[in-house]
Formats: C-alpha cells, sequence, structure tokens
C-alpha cells in the first residue's frame, strides 16, 4: 500500500510529496520534530508533543504554522488512510524554502514553514525482543550542541552513536557528559537502585521527554520514590534496573552497560511494572 503523506496543506501519495533542495531542514537542519505514538488506532499524549512543539518553534524563533486542532486532525486523518494501529505519527516543521542558500533566517512573511507528517506503522510495537529481553547499551561521549531540549531534526551525532553500539553488537548508546550520563541517543535514561527511580533532571542538558514526563507522574502516583539527580556509567552498571523511555519504545529495560549485566540480566520488575502502567493508562486517555 502507498502510504499517503501530508505536507503543507495537502495529502499525497509519499512518491509525490516534494521538498525543494533549498529548504533550510535539508540544508541547515534547521527545523523540528515530534513523534507521537500510535496505539490501538489512537494517538497518546498528543497534548504533550503540541506543547513540546510550540515551546521548540519558539525557541527558535519561529511561528508555528499550524493550530493545535489542524494538527490534530492531520494526525488521525493520516493514521485513519494508512490504516495505522501500532506505530506513530511522524511530524516535521523546517524554516523553509527561501530562494537561495543563506547562513540569515529568511522574512518568515516571505518564506512560509515547510510542514510534513507521515505515519510509520509498527504492528506488535508493545510486544517485541526488545521489551522482553531489553536492550543492550554501550556508553559514548555527548558529543551533541548545548540546546538538546529543543527537539531539531540535527540527528547526526545520535545517528551515529547508533551505529557505534550496533558496531559494538549492542542496540544502542548512553551518552556522558562530564562523567555523568545526560539521556540515550533516542531516549531518557533511568537507574532503580534500592527501589528507587533515578533519572537525570530538566535542563538545556536533555530532551524532556514526553514518556519521562507520564512515567514520572505514574510512579509518583504509585508512590514510588523517585529522584531526579546526575548518575555515572559505574553507578547505573551496579544499579538493580536500568530502563529508558521513550515515544517509540515506551519504557524498554536496560540489561547490559558497556558489557556489565545490570541485575540478573533480565528486564526489572520495576521497569516492567512502569512499561505496564504507561501502556495500561496511556490507552486509557489516547484520543
Ligand atoms: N526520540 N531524548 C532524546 C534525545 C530523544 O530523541 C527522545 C525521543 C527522547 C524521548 O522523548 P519522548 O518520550 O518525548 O519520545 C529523549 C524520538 C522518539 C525519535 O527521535 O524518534
Amino acid at each position: 500500500m502507498t502510504r499517503t503523506v501530508y505536507l503543507n496543506g495537502e495529502y499525497l501519495p509519499e512518491t509525490e510529496a516534494k521538498v525543494s533542495i533549498f529548504d533550510r531542514g535539508f540544508l541547515m537542519a534547521d527545523g523540528v520534530y515530534e513523534v507521537t505514538s500510535v496505539l490501538n488506532g489512537k494517538l497518546v499524549d498528543f497534548d504533550g508533543h503540541a506543547v513540546r512543539l510550540n515551546r521548540s518553534l519558539s525557541e527558535l524563533g519561529m511561528n508555528n504554522p499550524i493550530s493545535k486542532e489542524d494538527l490534530l486532525e492531520v494526525h488521525r486523518e493520516l493514521v485513519r488512510v494508512n490504516d495505522v494501529n501500532e506505530g506513530g505519527v511522524y511530524l516535521q516543521i523546517t524554516r523553509g524554502a527561501p530562494a537561495d542558500r543563506d547562513f540569515a533566517f529568511p522574512d518568515p512573511d516571505e518564506t512560509p514553514c515547510t510542514v510534513v507528517l507521515f505515519t510509520q506503522s509498527k504492528p506488535g510495537v508493545t510486544d517485541n525482543a526488545a521489551s522482553q529481553n531489553g536492550i543492550r547499551v554501550i556508553s559514548i561521549e555527548d558529543l551533541r550542541w548545548g540546546r538538546r531540549d529543543i527537539k531539531t531534526v540535527q540527528l547526526l551525532y545520535p545517528s551515529m552513536g547508533k551505529m557505534m553500539a550496533k558496531a559494538a553488537g549492542c542496540d544502542d548508546a548512553w551518552l556522558v557528559e562530564d562523567g555523568f550520563v545526560t539521556e540515550g541517543t533516542s531516549n531518557n535514561a533511568y537507574i532503580v537502585k534500592d527501589g528507587k527511580i533515578i533519572t537525570r533532571g530538566l535542563s538545556n542538558d536533555i530532551l524532556h521527554g514526553i514518556t519521562r514526563a507520564a512515567v514520572l507522574r505514574f510512579a509518583n502516583e504509585a508512590q514510588m520514590k523517585v529522584e531526579e539527580r546526575n548518575f555515572t556509567i559505574e553507578e547505573a552498571q551496579n544499579a538493580d534496573e536500568a530502563f529508558i523511555t521513550s515515544a517509540t519504545m515506551f519504557v524498554n529495560a536496560v540489561v547490559e552497560i558497556d558489557g556489565a549485566q545490570i541485575g540478573d540480566g533480565k528486564p526489572g520488575s520495576i521497569a516492567k511494572r512502569m512499561r505496564e502502567i504507561y501502556l495500561e493508562e496511556s490507552l486509557k486517555v489516547a484520543i
């Protein structure tokens, strides 16, 4: 089936959606994105993603070219026409395509933003090898820029990190700066020690994960102990459990870090419980 995608107000077959070579997303990585997960054909935490999108745009001095209502409608229509039951919707907004390459931002009145959305169908994403067995990660130096709180499309270093992990026979990489874990290449990072969930606090150093916010809220509601603070790879290796969160992996256990087994090498009970709670609660409020 040819996927239907959305480009600047139009629904098109994916093969017909074309963007200019002068688009600043293409030339300068001058754009932001969101990934909203789809469960049972419904959008998980659409509001959270819409709020973060607005923040990313405003931090980069871009106007939001599409209202929240219209954005929701486009998400839903793409999920419907592409018959997505499990998977996600990818959204990207760039600063558009001026007449030529230039470092200076174009006048937004003359150069409209480019808005692209497409679906990714991933049947079985709630129950797969990674969720059953946990993932293995390596640690690498965090060489990204200093505004990781803005969800920009500059994903070269995270891609390189995933390739370094693959070359090492692992699934992903955790990024380390000044001796402390910032986050995963495309997820937030957690450890569990003596029943307490530990994760780095929010700042410009990490993406403010929508899944992170939900998981910490559910953990608090379940009266679990949560501590937002920095931790090292060594502390993580000696933790009882480790896990990651993201819109694409939900809550997923980490069972090995730089070759050191975490706990008994199987997904831990708190990671499993948080995954269950997250999936259950998210489904209840998905729209
Ligand atoms: N990545 N940290 C980074 C660097 C991320 O890229 C992501 C998401 C997260 C988790 O955020 P959220 O819970 O809102 O998905 C944390 C998306 C899924 C991606 O790039 O595909």
